[in-house]
């Protein structure tokens, strides 16, 4: 079974003058378990409007999709926010964390609304802060941390009620470099290691070699689907081939990162 599926997702938005604008057209999306996908595409090509479908968190105008074998489109309003709250894990740009709560307390979050056992929550923490590796700043207040520790804490609170897919949205784009590669190492460690399916959009080839497969979309539309092979530094290159066939405006890459 897929964890996620997408059969010809169409998405137009109508404002107030008539004015209607299609977002996303035709999109097929099939994910299984275990699997770390990629979307990328150029400003404006849907790629946000296409995870916040799959989300839940927006609803497309015509076609199906499937998160796990329900149809969250046919769910009210507070089914659905039980069943986003249960099967899916987000992480955003900015992190998404309470600066009252602690670090700690911020990645509980997610098993309190669970009215999780004390003692069941505590061993899942420890085996996501040691697979992060922040268990030393778990006391700490969220600006006390890096940008790079919060993004780390806020993926642990993404996975810790072990949801069936983890949606990201440009989780790179407020870190510099080295923050991001470890962000994206434990991306990939989460994924190796526990069996994590993935799914990211993001601007950011460095970002976006850690996949293991990307699609990308131009004006709404799928373009083309690339896999990786077992060398990461070899699929880097082959998304920066991608990105020329398609157009649009990407950030400079500075090679070196690689
Ligand atoms: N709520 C909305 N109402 C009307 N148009 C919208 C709305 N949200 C997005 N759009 C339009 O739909 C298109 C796709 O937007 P979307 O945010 O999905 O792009 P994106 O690929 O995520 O871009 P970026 O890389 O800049 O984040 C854009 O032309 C945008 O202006
Ligand atoms: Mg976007």
């Amino acid at each position: 079974m897929s964890v996620l599926l997408a059969q010809s997702v169409t998405k137009i938005y109508s404002s107030k003058g008539n004015v209607s604008y299609k977002a996303l057209e035709d999109i097929n999306l099939e994910v299984h378990p275990g699997e770390f996908v990629g979307v990328m595409g150029p400003s404006g090509s849907g790629k946000t409007t296409l995870l916040n479908i799959l989300a839940t968190i927006d609803k497309p105008t015509s076609g199906h999709i499937e998160i796990n074998g329900t149809n969250p489109t046919k769910l009210k309003n507070k089914q659905l926010a039980l069943f986003r709250r249960r099967e899916l894990g987000f992480i955003f740009q900015d992190f998404n964390l309470l600066d009252t709560l602690s670090i700690k307390e911020n990645i509980l979050l997610p098993l309190v609304l669970e009215k999780m056992d004390v003692r069941e929550m505590e061993s899942r923490l420890q085996e996501c802060a040691q697979l992060l590796g922040i268990e030393h700043i778990l006391a700490k207040r969220t600006y006390e941390v890096s940008g790079g520790q919060k993004q780390r804490a806020a993926i642990a609170r993404a996975i810790i009620h072990r949801p069936s897919i983890l949606l990201a949205d440009e989780l790179t784009g407020n870190l510099d470099s080295k923050a991001a590669k470890d962000v994206m190492e434990s991306l990939r460690q989460l994924n190796e290691q526990m069996n994590a399916t993935i799914m990211m959009v993001t601007h950011d080839p460095f970002a976006a070699s850690y996949c293991r497969r990307i699609i990308f979309i131009k004006d709404g539309k799928f373009f083309s689907e690339i896999r990786r092979g077992t060398n990461r530094q070899a699929f880097f290159q082959q998304i920066l081939d991608a990105l020329s066939v398609l157009g649009g405006n990407f950030d400079e890459v500075s090679p070196t990162r690689v």
